[in-house]
């Protein structure tokens, strides 16, 4: 539109302003917000614009390589790539506390990207993509408790200790917004329509502790769970569409055998910016053949529940 248009045009020239000749790291996730950030950036100062990918082994299943093809044939940028999953995953071992896994996972997310970042020389400022709801959460005891609640947002945390200046220049927008400019600037259809993902990744939906082994069912779940919502047409209509991984195992029955095994919950929400949000009234038809594929298909689940909760007073993520 005229006004994104308009709004990418200002936003370029007040970025080239700010930055000068300098340089401009950026973490880049593969999410919306980053990727629209990234490209307002790159179309201001080019090759002065460095991106680091940290793949934390917490992401979905083949998110990583996609993204690597996705993002490096479309975006036309410098992206270093960092596969940290071993890392990440021997530090969550034995802990169970969501706090304590947010906490593990963002120092080391932390350690991973100085490291990372201090090979790019001359690099003055660290660009995020912060988003105007991420503002209020983080700052505002009323709008946000989550923020109280939930240590490891997307904001804060690494400017202090690397002293960089920050470029923020989604922070007066809404998602909505952000996808609106994404289109504007040309960003692929599927990086545009992503839904959120959290940083933490899948450490938050398995409640309980963290192993590999329960990552990888997580993820053939979530993978089952996205072709059957995308199949479905549901996709761009939710907020999140995602599976949990419980810590209580269930009795079931498969031929003449009996079972004991794990459950999964099924979420999917709508919303417009996370600060509240209202379980999705999915059809019957379509939670039936989500529970029986999962059922089937993945070894070690025999039962399947949806989440029939909104935010307020529940939260999006389980954990
Ligand atoms: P809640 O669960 O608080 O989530 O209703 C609101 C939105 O934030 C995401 N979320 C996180 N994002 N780090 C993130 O980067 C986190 O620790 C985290 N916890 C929740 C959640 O997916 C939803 O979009």
């Amino acid at each position: 539109s005229w006004t994104m248009k308009s709004f990418a045009r200002e936003t370029i020239e007040q970025i080239r302003e700010k930055v000068g000749d300098k340089k401009v790291i950026l973490g880049l996730s593969g999410g919306v917000d980053s990727s629209v950030t990234a490209l307002l950036i790159h179309q201001a100062i080019g090759k002065h614009l460095t991106c680091i990918f940290v793949d934390n082994g917490l992401l979905r299943k083949d998110e990583a390589a996609q993204l690597k093809l996705k993002l490096k044939s479309h975006l036309n940028i410098n992206i270093r790539f960092v596969n940290a999953a071993a890392q990440f995953i021997k530090a969550l071992s034995g802990v169970s506390d969501p706090e304590r896994k947010r906490k593990i996972i963002g120092k080391i997310f932390m350690d991973v990207f100085e490291a990372e970042a201090k090979k790019i020389k001359d690099a003055d400022f660290l660009a995020q993509g912060t988003l105007y709801p991420d503002v209020i959460e983080s700052r505002s005891a009323f709008g946000g408790p989550t923020a109280v609640i939930k240590s490891h947002h997307n904001v804060g945390g690494l400017p202090k200790k690397m002293k960089l200046k920050l470029v923020e220049p989604l922070q007066y927008l809404f998602k909505d917004e952000v996808r609106k400019l994404g289109k504007t600037l040309g960003l692929d259809e599927d990086l545009v329509w992503r839904q959120p993902f959290p940083g933490p990744g899948l450490a938050i939906r398995v409640i309980g502790e963290v192993t590999k082994k329960r990552l990888d069912v997580l993820r053939e779940v979530d993978a089952v769970l996205q072709e059957e919502i995308r199949a479905g047409g549901y996709y761009r209509k939710l907020w999140q569409s995602f599976a949990v991984l419980l810590p209580i195992k269930s009795v079931g029955i498969m031929g003449d055998g009996r079972t004991y095994e794990n459950i999964v919950a099924i979420r999917a929400v709508t919303s417009k910016d996370a600060m509240t949000a209202d379980w999705a009234r999915l059809p019957h038809k379509l939670l039936g053949k989500i529970s029986n594929r999962i059922i089937n298909e993945v070894r070690g689940v025999n039962r399947v529940v949806y989440d029939i909760s909104s935010k307020p007073p529940s939260t999006i993520e389980w954990e």
